[in-house]
């Protein structure tokens, strides 16, 4: 809570719209006249708490990266109220907010390290980049130590700093970025999920390194991932998107258990219709052969009203 008592971040009424296909009589799709919208983010209200770390799920395609990015500020509303530190950042054009006062404040890591960092930067540059243009850091030895103190934060060896992207592996690069986005030390970092790009065993370092890093800053999160028990595990509490709209917000653990005992509930449902319906099959063969039917008529019957195996999705 800031000095009003508000939260950290709180959006109100968010919604981007996409323009798609068009009324035109071209035949192709003009940006001017565009037939219909999608909507990418529908009407979305949240606030996080300084500190507090929200995991946002929900299925691919939901919206979930676009909201990351319109509170992150990279694009543009097209209605809705984003507050930051008791401000509306809203309001700023995208274009701009790269040099608002309020951006070294608010950082984002990106999904994939390898799309996200300059390939002509070293990791040295990338990381000092930040502190170049928001912070009051023109270069030299101040500038040097505070890129070698962020890169032992996230475990980076020092002798990788002069490196650019393609000589780093997946976990270097994930580190870069992420030394890069706590380089001014924000109040709230938007992880979009950021290790879905890593292998297994780097994932869970670069959880770890996560968590300590919120611990030692007392950053806030908006965690977004697709991994139910990473987002358990991370954070206090989790937002579920579907087409765009929040459906579901609460602590964790009480989602994670409503979800739980739903599956258990749906499961042992499935096997009681599915005893009911073997019972009901052995009582019709039963009452076929009391009427007289033949081996081979009921052995049709059986194969004609045989339950078909459908998969489900888990
Ligand atoms: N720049 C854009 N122009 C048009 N449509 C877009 C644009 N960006 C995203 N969309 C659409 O908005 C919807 C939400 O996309 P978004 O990337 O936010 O989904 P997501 O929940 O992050 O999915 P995933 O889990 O696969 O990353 C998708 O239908 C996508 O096609
Ligand atoms: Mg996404």
């Amino acid at each position: 809570m800031n000095a009003r008592g508000e939260p950290l971040l709180v959006v109100d009424h968010l919604v981007k719209k996409y323009p798609v296909g068009a009324k035109s009589r071209l035949p192709w799709p003009t940006r001017a006249t565009p037939s219909s919208f999608l909507h990418a983010v529908d009407d979305v209200s949240l606030a996080i708490a300084r500190g507090e770390s929200v995991g946002l799920v929900g299925e691919s395609g939901c919206g979930k990266s676009t909201l990351a990015r319109l509170i992150a500020r990279l694009i543009d509303p097209t209605s809705g109220v984003v507050r930051f530190g008791g401000q509306d950042i809203g309001a700023a054009p995208a274009a701009t907010f790269a040099r608002h006062v309020l951006r070294g404040s608010l950082q984002i890591v990106f999904q994939d390290p390898t799309d996200s960092l300059n390939p002509r930067y070293t990791a040295v540059d990338t990381i000092g980049e930040p502190l170049r243009l928001l912070g009051s850091m023109t270069g030299g030895a101040a500038l040097d130590a505070r890129v070698g103190e962020l890169a032992d934060w996230v475990g980076l060896p020092r002798e990788l700093l002069t490196r650019f992207p393609h000589q780093l592996s997946g976990g270097q690069k994930a580190r870069v970025g992420i030394a890069r986005a706590i380089a001014l030390q924000p109040k709230l970092l938007i992880l979009d999920e950021p290790t879905a790009a890593l292998d297994v065993s780097v994932q869970a370092l670069i959880l770890n390194l996560l968590a300590d890093l919120r611990e030692r800053l007392g950053m806030s999160y908006l965690f977004v991932s697709h991994d139910l028990n990473v987002v358990r595990l991370l954070c206090h509490r989790v937002i579920v998107m579907y087409l765009g709209k929040v459906i579901e917000a609460g602590p964790s653990e009480a989602i994670f258990r409503v979800r739980a005992a739903d599956c258990r509930a749906s499961r042992r449902a499935r096997s009681i219709r599915r005893r009911r319906s073997a019972a009901s099959r052995a009582a019709a063969i039963r009452r076929m052969i009391a009427a007289g039917a033949s081996t081979r008529s009921c052995g049709q019957w059986i194969r004609r009203t045989k339950p078909r195996v459908t998969w489900r999705r888990a």
